[in-house]
C-alpha cells in the first residue's frame, strides 16, 4: 500500500458517481427453461442499474439533456407523471443533484413503490381521477403539465412525449446488447408503455442490424397495439393509445398479449425455477422470449429485458393471498407447464402497422411541454432541424 500523508492510503485510480453508472447492465442466460436444441433466452438485467430500473436511463439522459440545454436549472422542481420505475429514477437523480421532485401518481401506486419515491424525498401527489379510456394516465399527465405551469422553476421531463426517452436506450441499452449477445442475436423482445425502450431499441437494430426482429410485448386491456382497453394488473405495461416515441411502427417484428395470469405466472417462476427475481412486465417479456426461443435453432439467441427487482413486487406478485385476492391462480407453474403455455403464444400482430392507435393532437390537449418544442428533441433531430432553419 503506498503511503501520501501518513496513516492515510493514497486514491490511485477515479471511481465512477453514482450516475456515471446507469448503463453497462449485465446479461444473463437462463439456465433451466429452455430445451435443449432450441434457441437460448437471454436476460438483459435493468434492474441492475442504481435506482433499479430501466427508467435510471431515460431519467439521466432527459435531465442531463435539460441541464445542457438550459432548461432545467439548479434548484429546480422535477415534476413527472409516474406511479413507478421513471418517478424512483427522477427522484434519486433530484437526491443528487438537488432538485425537489414532485410524482403524479394514481391510487394503483403500491405500497413499496410509494414508500422508495419518500426515501428519496419525492413529493406525492394522487389523481384519483379516471380518464376516458378509464385508466389515469391523461388525467396525471394534464395535472403534471398544470403544476408545470403554476411553479416557477420546474421542469417537466415528460416521458410519454419526450423522444429524448427513446434516445437514451438508442444510445445505451440496444448498441449495449449488440455487442454483448453478438452474431447470435434473433430477436429482442420489450413490454411496452412509453414506447421509449422499444421505440429507441427498434431504431438501433433497424439502422445497424435488420437481421435482429424486435418484438412487443403488451397486456390484455391495453390499447397500444389496438384492442379493447379494460382494467388489467400488470404494473409498467401498456397504455390507451400508441406513443409517440415508437415513431415507425414498422420497425417491429411483431407484437404479442399476454395475460395477466400468464405474466404473474411466468413471473414466480423466473423466481423460483431460475433465481431471478424480477418484476412481472419481465415475465410477461420472458414468456415471449421463450416462445420465440422454441422457434430458434441452437445456438441463435432471444434477448429479453428484465425491466425492474422483484422486491418491488414481493407485496403483491410474491404473495399467495394478494394473487387470490386479485382472482389470480397462485399455484406455482412448472417448467413444463409455462414451455405449454409459451408454445400457445400466438402474436397479436405480425404487422404492428396495421394496429397504430396514434391520438395525434394529444400531447397539444393535454398541454404538454414537449409539444413543438425543439430542445426535448434527440440530438440528431435536433441537427436536423438546425440544419434545415439555417439553409
Ligand atoms: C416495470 C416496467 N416494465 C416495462 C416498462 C416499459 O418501458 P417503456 O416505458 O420504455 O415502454 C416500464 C415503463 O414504465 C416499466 O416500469
Amino acid at each position: 500500500m503506498s503511503e501520501s500523508t501518513e496513516g492515510q492510503a493514497a486514491v490511485s485510480h477515479t471511481l465512477p458517481a453514482l450516475l456515471e453508472t446507469v448503463r453497462s447492465t449485465p446479461v444473463a442466460c437462463l439456465s433451466n427453461l429452455t430445451r435443449k436444441g432450441d434457441g437460448e433466452v437471454v436476460v438483459k438485467l435493468e434492474s441492475a442499474n442504481p435506482g433499479g430500473s430501466l427508467k435510471d436511463r431515460a431519467a439521466w439522459h432527459i435531465i442531463r439533456s435539460a441541464e445542457e440545454s438550459g432548461l432545467l436549472r439548479p434548484g429546480a422542481t422535477v415534476i413527472e407523471s409516474s406511479s413507478g420505475n421513471f418517478s424512483i429514477a427522477l427522484a434519486m437523480i433530484g437526491a443528487i443533484r438537488g432538485y425537489d421532485v414532485i410524482a403524479v401518481v394514481d391510487p394503483k401506486i403500491t405500497p413499496t413503490n410509494r414508500s422508495l419515491l419518500e426515501a428519496y424525498g419525492a413529493q406525492i401527489i394522487v389523481v384519483d381521477e379516471q380518464d376516458d379510456s378509464g385508466s389515469y394516465h391523461k388525467t396525471r399527465i394534464a395535472l403534471a403539465n398544470k403544476l408545470h405551469a403554476e411553479i416557477a422553476n420546474s421542469f417537466r421531463p415528460d416521458q410519454c412525449f419526450n423522444l429524448q426517452n427513446g434516445e437514451a436506450h438508442y444510445l445505451g441499452t440496444a448498441p449495449e446488447l449488440a455487442e454483448q449477445v453478438g452474431a447470435s442475436l434473433r430477436y429482442v423482445v420489450c413490454s411496452v408503455s412509453t414506447g421509449g425502450q422499444i421505440g429507441g431499441i427498434s431504431r438501433y437494430f433497424a439502422r445497424h442490424d435488420p437481421t435482429v426482429r424486435v418484438v412487443g410485448v403488451d397486456v390484455y386491456g391495453s390499447a397500444i397495439f389496438g384492442g379493447p382497453a379494460h382494467a388489467y394488473l400488470v404494473p409498467g405495461v401498456g397504455l390507451s393509445w400508441t406513443p409517440d416515441n415508437i415513431d415507425d411502427l414498422s420497425r417491429l417484428h411483431s407484437v404479442y398479449k399476454v395475460t395477466d395470469q400468464q405474466a404473474y405466472d411466468m413471473t414466480r417462476v423466473l423466481a423460483r425455477h431460475e433465481g431471478l427475481l424480477v418484476g412481472v412486465s419481465t415475465g410477461a417479456c420472458a414468456l415471449v422470449a421463450l416462445a420465440l426461443a422454441r422457434r430458434c435453432r441452437s445456438g441463435e439467441r432471444v434477448a429479453c429485458l428484465a425491466a425492474d427487482r422483484g422486491e418491488r413486487y414481493l407485496a403483491t406478485a410474491f404473495d399467495e393471498n394478494w394473487l387470490a385476492e386479485k382472482g389470480l391462480d397462485s399455484r406455482l407453474k412448472t417448467i413444463e407447464e409455462m414451455n405449454r403455455e409459451a408454445a400457445s403464444l400466438v402474436p397479436w400482430s405480425t404487422n404492428p402497422t396495421d394496429c397504430a392507435n396514434y391520438e395525434p393532437t394529444l400531447a397539444l390537449t393535454l398541454g404538454s411541454p414537449t409539444a413543438g418544442n425543439p430542445n426535448y428533441l434527440p440530438a440528431d433531430m435536433r441537427k436536423q432541424l438546425d440544419h434545415e432553419l439555417t439553409r
